[in-house]
């Protein structure tokens, strides 16, 4: 069983999603024995944003080193993407939704005849075949019936893209309020820390 681990916090060490993320990835490998794991670090190597040039050379369009190379490294991530069986997400909020850095990973793996098609009922996820693990951490609180529940594009944003290529019911573990005071934030790591010892195994 192969297990994807992501990680796109610009904090290293000092980042939330980052802990919580490492903490849902050994629970599982405690879990899971023989369980490989890959981790792709979004911040320290980041992917290029899609380009024209990058389209055009994917549809089989003339495509020089730098594309050919940019071409290369998204097929990487599609391939690294279609290949787990279980993908860890850690996701912070900045700015109200994801890091462009894990934006552009998305960019790569959501890719038509790959992982969703269009057919005659409209759009089909073709990676329904997975379990998708969420590690969301945000500054403030975004639940239903908050003031800024409106403003809550990470969990949302992740549910609609990840359900657009299949993966239905994606599992989110999050740390909410960590901005709000260091007591606050000490506590919404341990408590989504806890929760991730008690995901059920792979
Ligand atoms: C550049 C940046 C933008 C942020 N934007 C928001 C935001 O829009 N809403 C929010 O609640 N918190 C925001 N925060 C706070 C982070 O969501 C919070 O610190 C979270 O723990 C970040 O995850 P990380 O520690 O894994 O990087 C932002 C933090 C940074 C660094």
């Amino acid at each position: 069983m192969k297990l994807l681990h992501i990680d796109s916090s610009v904090l290293g060490p000092h980042s939330v999603s980052r802990q919580v993320s490492s903490a849902i990835v050994d629970r599982l490998r405690q879990a899971t024995p023989g369980l490989e794991i890959v981790h792709r670090d979004l911040s320290l190597t980041p992917l290029s944003h899609l380009s024209g040039s990058h389209l055009a050379a994917a549809q089989g369009g003339a495509a020089d080193a730098t594309v050919q190379e940019d071409l290369a490294a998204g097929q990487a991530m599609l391939n690294e993407f279609l290949a787990a069986d279980i993908v860890v997400v850690g996701a912070p909020m900045y700015n109200f939704t994801i890091p462009s850095q894990l934006k552009a990973w998305i960019d790569r793996i959501v890719v038509a005849g790959k992982t969703f098609k269009y057919g005659a009922k409209g759009a089909e996820g073709l990676a329904g075949n997975k379990r998708i693990i969420v590690a969301v951490s945000r500054g403030g609180f975004y639940g239903a019936g908050t003031p800024a529940a409106a403003g809550e594009y990470v969990e949302t944003y992740l549910r609609w893209v990840f359900g657009f290529i299949g993966v239905t019911n994606p599992e989110f573990i999050s740390a909410d309020g960590i901005q709000v005071g260091p007591e606050h934030r000490e506590k919404a790591l341990a408590s989504a820390l806890q929760a991730a010892t008690s995901l059920r195994a792979a």
